[in-house]
């Protein structure tokens, strides 16, 4: 199983704060943002991790994390994003990367709590196909939105204004190989990005999704809000287990 790292786009929404830095080198309380991505992929057994990244200061994250020593790996894999084409161009570039195998996908900025390990062996388990872990908030307009029918997911809606539920795609994607054919058919979206919802619907249409449901907290750290709530998760976890 593969790992793959997005930590592409120009992060607009957090200027002048990623003026100089890519967001995803922005502090979340002890550490920079990049480092909880890796370390839940590393959690789950994952030892073979490619970085997408794109921006001014992609240099940076090769100075930060070189070989990957800190999180017991051998090797990090980079790879550069032109632009901020969308979640599913960036992992179009890791087509040479996979080499027909299966893949954990998560976002730069995606926190969690819970360590992911028995997704990932559902996922092994699984057949063929991709598999995805909902979350319930309390604004699902601000994300892929899953509208459920029993235990199945029959759609999903990038940032709908009348949410059919209130469970968020998060962004950790498990796929097979066919993902990259996936991606190579589709078309950009209405903000000028190749959408990673619209990989999610073929899969669906195909009938080949899975999902479970993401226990812990969860939270992105693109916004200012969002940044800050991260902060805080993190912190209050630290100090209740006596970590500074
Ligand atoms: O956080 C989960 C949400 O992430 C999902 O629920 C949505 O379905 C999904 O579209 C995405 O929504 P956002 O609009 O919040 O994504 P954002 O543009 O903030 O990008 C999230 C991460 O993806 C970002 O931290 C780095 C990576 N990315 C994004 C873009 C646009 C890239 O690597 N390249 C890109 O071009």
């Amino acid at each position: 199983m593969r790992g793959v790292v997005l930590a592409g786009g120009l992060g607009t929404r957090q200027l002048p704060l990623t003026k100089i830095t890519n967001k995803h080198l922005l502090p979340i309380w002890d550490k920079p943002m990049v480092y909880y991505p890796i370390g839940t992929l590393v959690r789950a057994g994952i030892q073979d991790i490619l970085l997408v990244t794109g921006g001014n200061n992609a240099g940076d994250f090769l100075r930060l994390l070189g070989n990957g020593k800190e999180f017991g790996l051998s090797h990090i894999d980079y790879v550069y994003q032109e632009g901020q084409g969308g979640i599913a161009e960036a992992l179009g570039l890791a087509r040479y990367y996979a080499e027909g195998q299966r893949m954990v996908v998560i976002l730069g900025d995606n926190i969690i709590e819970d360590d992911i390990t028995p997704f990932v062996q559902a996922f092994r388990r699984q057949e063929r196909g991709a598999r995805i872990l909902l979350k319930e908030v309390d604004d699902p307009e601000r994300f892929g939105v899953a509208e459920l029918a029993g235990d199945r997911v029959v759609s999903i809606e990038e940032k709908p204004s009348a949410p059919k539920s209130r469970y968020a795609v998060t962004g950790i994607y498990m796929y097979d190989a066919r993902v990259f054919e996936i991606i190579s058919k589709l078309r950009p979206s209405g903000r000028g990005e190749l959408e990673i919802t619209d990989v999610n619907n073929a899969y669906i249409a195909a009938g080949e999704m899975q999902f479970d449901y993401l226990p812990g907290w969860w939270t992105d750290a693109g916004t200012f809000e969002s940044l800050y709530r991260a902060n805080r998760l993190v912190a209050e976890k630290a100090l209740a287990a006596g970590r500074p």
